[in-house]
């Protein structure tokens, strides 16, 4: 059967026991039983951006912005480091107070600290300062297409395009970086096509990590009022993900747990071998809200991780010890 009908039949189907069980396989082969742990820091939640679904969007005025010094989200790296975290996320809005000389300053600070990989998850710049933040030390970054279908991208992003987004993607891996990427699942007007297109896309692009996760309704948006993405579709593009890049990291995302209490659990048996603990200080993350009703925001750094930890263990799987860089060899074009 040709990939694309395949995808779709998949997507379509209400049993699909034996996929998750052929992709819960595939992970066991090819990455094995280890989970790993990578802290999030969600340090400033101003944005430039004002994309239709996400609460951080520059019109909301509904939303506390706060933003992180360089100093607190050092501490923060330094307080997982100790804990045994191998990897912090530094991820925030497009807030340009934030330039490159501070980050490359952050990043170099971090490294000379702690033994932490840093990725970054601040959107899109320009090609000089995804260099500067390369050269400072910066192992991975995340940068989701969010949706392949060009059109519904132009309708979601009133002030971004589909292409510059896929030619800061190409730089990403021209610079070396790790590079992780996804979509959201669930979208307004996106159909099972779009999403069968996303997977072949994941697959064409060979993302060292795959970060998806379904849409979640935000009340604070021009979207307000739409329904969330399906917990089974999520699933089933998970499982088709692991059977397509059996060797990609993939992360049981944070917007899983707003679909069902056991949402990461089901994920991590369904091919992902990846989980985000939000290591945001208490007295910010309440106010980083992409989407309602998001887990955990009550709980200090350390408490999240070993929740998440207690989780992980639950299902019979190990937490990982090393930085659990990519299998996936680094291109540099
Ligand atoms: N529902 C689900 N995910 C969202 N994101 C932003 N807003 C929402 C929402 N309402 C995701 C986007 C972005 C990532 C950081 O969070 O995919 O890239």
């Amino acid at each position: 059967m040709e990939k694309e009908t395949y995808i779709f039949e998949i997507l379509k189907k209400d049993d699909f026991s034996d996929i998750v069980a052929q992709a819960d396989h595939i992970r066991k082969e090819n990455v094995g039983d280890e989970v790993h742990l990578r802290g999030i820091c969600e340090f400033s939640n101003f944005c430039r951006r004002d994309c239709f679904y996400c609460g951080l969007r520059k019109s909301n005025k509904k939303i506390l912005r706060y933003r992180m010094s360089p100093e607190e989200i050092l501490q923060t790296a330094v307080l997982i480091d100790k804990h045994g975290l191998k990897t912090i996320v530094l991820q925030s809005g497009e807030d340009i107070w934030f330039t490159k000389k501070v980050l490359v300053k952050l990043i170099e600070d971090i490294k000379t600290h702690t033994d932490l990989a840093v990725t970054l998850s601040i959107g899109e710049r320009s090609f000089d300062e995804y260099k500067a933040f390369k050269d400072a030390g910066a192992d991975r970054y995340l940068l989701r297409f969010e949706t392949s279908n060009e059109n519904l991208f132009k309708k979601l992003h009133p002030d971004d395009d589909y292409h510059e987004r896929l030619k800061c993607l190409q730089w990403l891996f021209e610079l070396g970086y790790q590079v992780g990427s996804g979509s959201m699942i669930g979208l307004p007007e996106q159909t099972i096509e779009d999403i069968a297109d996303d997977i072949l896309f994941i697959k064409k692009w060979n993302f060292h990590m795959v970060g998806v996760g379904p849409y979640i309704s935000n009340n604070d948006t021009p979207l307000s009022g739409s329904k969330n993405g399906d917990f089974s579709i999520v699933q089933k593009f998970i499982a088709l993900v692991r059977i397509f890049c059996p060797k990609v990291l993939l992360p049981a995302t944070t917007a899983m747990d707003v679909l069902r209490f056991d949402a990461r659990e089901i994920i991590l048996q369904s091919g992902a071998n990846v989980v985000m603990p939000n290591i945001t200080p208490q007295r910010y993350k309440q106010n980083y809200r992409l989407y309602p009703d998001k887990q955990y925001t009550g709980e200090d750094p350390i408490t999240c991780r070993y929740y998440m930890e207690n989780r992980v263990k639950k299902i019979g799987r190990k937490i990982a010890k090393d930085h659990g860089h990519s299998l996936i060899s680094i291109r540099r074009k």
